[in-house]
């Protein structure tokens, strides 16, 4: 055959294989609002981009009538391509072919392109949609997922893995995503649970609707697992790109610098916090009155909502930010937003990001739910990332640092590089109000006006403790700053400590309160 005709046939060949399941597979796959698996990772990648490889992979199944079965790219597609110029690899599982239930070849051609990321060192990005293992094909699937999980580990740390959730990932499916860095889910789309409706209402005998049960918004709001939440595909792409944008390629890439840009004069950062330390305010605006553009990436905006994360870029660097938020629960810290601000930090330190802390926090969170939930071990967490953590560490004490709250949210003592303090810190052991009636107990009680009395001595300590001054005669408050001084100075702390070297005792690995 010349060699024109076998290139007209490899044509015809591609074409039948790129069809996936077939017409009527992606009208139904079109018909539940998503788009095909090839439209989704040409809308991720870079315009002409993409390339392809393993399309003529087929399975091996031989049971359950499965050698008379063709299944196109065996249910996945995987490749490379660029977002924004910078390589990554990417792999999207295929609903209209077996429900992109994921046998033993469609493992291969995961841990393949997987294999590929870790040894390129760059990003892997993977959608998930899909039946779960491939039943027909028994414990090969099993040991497919396995292998898979291995591999998300082994790049944990190494090279920044996103995970999209644009259909069912049902059973041990989950944890592949729930072992990589990001996990972004589309309402009415994405669907995450261990088991299933049908299995709760047979061993409950609960009936529960799949969103219900692990819809976008229960992982977003509830759950924890998803950092990004969208309302439609589009909109989640753009999501990724922003991220990607702000991550460096692998742990051991430079930064992705971009030309610096004052924050939006929007944001007047002289304006934003309240002089009454009971008066909430968002913390967001803060973030924004300093990072380039006023332009904020936040990560699990809507769990765990009195801690802030996210990136910004100061000075055309890219940062982490921590942040209490005094709009929701005053920000104390809570068990949930320990994990959120730990995992984060760790995340930071992993990719040589900077951290910004930023602190407005009356302490940890009491009472018994808290206690019983486990906050001990929780809150644990903060104190473990903050004190392993290498990178540059700038803490902004704004208002409150009470407690526990003060030595966890980046404090002097596990090792910040810089600490600043707006004029209206308080840092003291606890709120003025408790302090008082506790240490003047028996002032307050015996006087003849026990309230005036009680007014005097929160005001008596409040000038004594609750101030930014005391800590800074002891040298745990580097500088007393104004805020309108306060990018400048995060600037020239970033670029002193952008080559920080230290390093700790010789060990394997520390035993962190997972
Ligand atoms: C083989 C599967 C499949 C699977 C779906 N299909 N899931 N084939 N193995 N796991 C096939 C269907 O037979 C069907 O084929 C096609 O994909 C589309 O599926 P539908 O059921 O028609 O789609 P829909 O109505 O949208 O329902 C989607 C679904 C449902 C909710 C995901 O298919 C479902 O419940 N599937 C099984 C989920 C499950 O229990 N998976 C195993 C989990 S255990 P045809 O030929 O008819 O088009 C697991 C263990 C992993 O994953 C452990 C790792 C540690």
């Amino acid at each position: 055959m010349p060699l024109k005709k076998k290139i007209e046939e490899l044509k015809k060949m591609r074409e039948a294989v790129q069809m996936g399941g077939g017409e009527k597979a992606i009208e139904k796959q079109m018909a539940m609002g998503k788009m095909t698996a090839r439209e989704r990772i040409l809308s991720i990648l870079d315009k002409d981009s993409f390339t392809e490889y393993d399309l003529f992979v087929q399975h091996v199944a031989r049971d359950f009538d499965m050698e008379n079965k063709v299944l196109h790219g065996d249910g996945v597609i995987i490749g490379t391509g660029t977002m924004d110029g910078d390589p990554v690899c990417i792999f999207a599982q295929d609903f209209t072919v077996a429900g992109g239930s994921l046998g033993l070849m469609h493992a291969r051609k995961i841990t393949k392109i997987m294999d590929h990321a870790l040894k390129m060192r760059v990003p892997l990005i993977g959608i998930n949609d899909s039946g779960g293992a491939r039943i027909q094909e028994g414990v090969n699937s099993l040991a497919g997922y396995g292998e898979i999980f291995f591999r998300n580990t082994l790049s944990s740390g190494v090279i920044p893995q996103i995970s999209v959730i644009l259909g069912p990932c049902a059973g041990g499916a989950v944890y592949s995503p729930a072992l990589t860095d990001f996990v972004f889910v589309v309402e009415n789309i994405s669907k995450m649970f261990i088991t299933g409706p049908e299995v709760i209402k047979t061993v409950l005998g609960e009936e529960i609707s799949m969103e219900d049960l692990g819809g976008a918004r229960v992982h977003s709001e509830i759950t924890g697992n998803a950092h990004f939440y969208a309302e439609s595909e589009a909109q989640c792409f753009n999501q990724i790109k922003k991220l990607v944008s702000m991550l460096p390629r692998s742990n051991d890439s430079k930064p992705k610098l971009q030309k610096p840009k004052p924050p939006k004069s929007k944001y007047n950062i002289e304006e934003i916090v309240p002089g009454d330390p009971k008066q909430p305010y968002d913390i967001r605006d803060v973030i924004k009155a300093l990072v380039d553009d006023s332009d904020f990436v936040e990560v699990q905006e809507l769990w765990a909502q009195n801690m802030v994360i996210g990136f910004g870029r100061i000075n055309g660097l890219p940062c982490g930010f921590v942040c209490n938020q005094p709009l929701v629960l005053a920000g104390v810290l809570d068990v949930d937003s320990s994990d959120k601000a730990a995992r984060f930090i760790r995340y930071c330190d992993a990719f040589n990001i900077p951290i910004v802390t930023l602190v407005d926090l009356p302490g940890y969170l009491p009472g018994v739910d808290q206690e019983h939930a486990g906050v001990i071990r929780h809150g644990a967490k903060v104190l473990y990332a903050y004190s392993e953590a290498t990178v540059p560490k700038l803490t902004l004490i704004i208002r409150k640092a009470y407690g526990g709250g003060y030595i966890a949210m980046g404090s002097r003592h596990l090792r910040a590089d810089f600490v600043f303090a707006w004029p209206g810190a308080e840092v003291a052991v606890m709120g003025p109000e408790g302090a008082a009636n506790i240490i003047f107990r028996k002032e307050i009680s015996s006087a003849e006006d026990p309230e005036a009395m009680r007014k005097l001595k929160v005001k008596e300590y409040r000038e004594k403790f609750a101030n930014p001054y005391v800590a800074a005669a002891k040298g745990y408050v580097d500088s007393v700053i104004e805020p309108s001084e306060t990018r400048k100075m995060l600037i020239h702390a970033i670029d002193v400590a952008k080559d920080k070297a230290i390093s700790g005792p010789k060990k394997k690995h520390g035993v962190p309160p997972f």
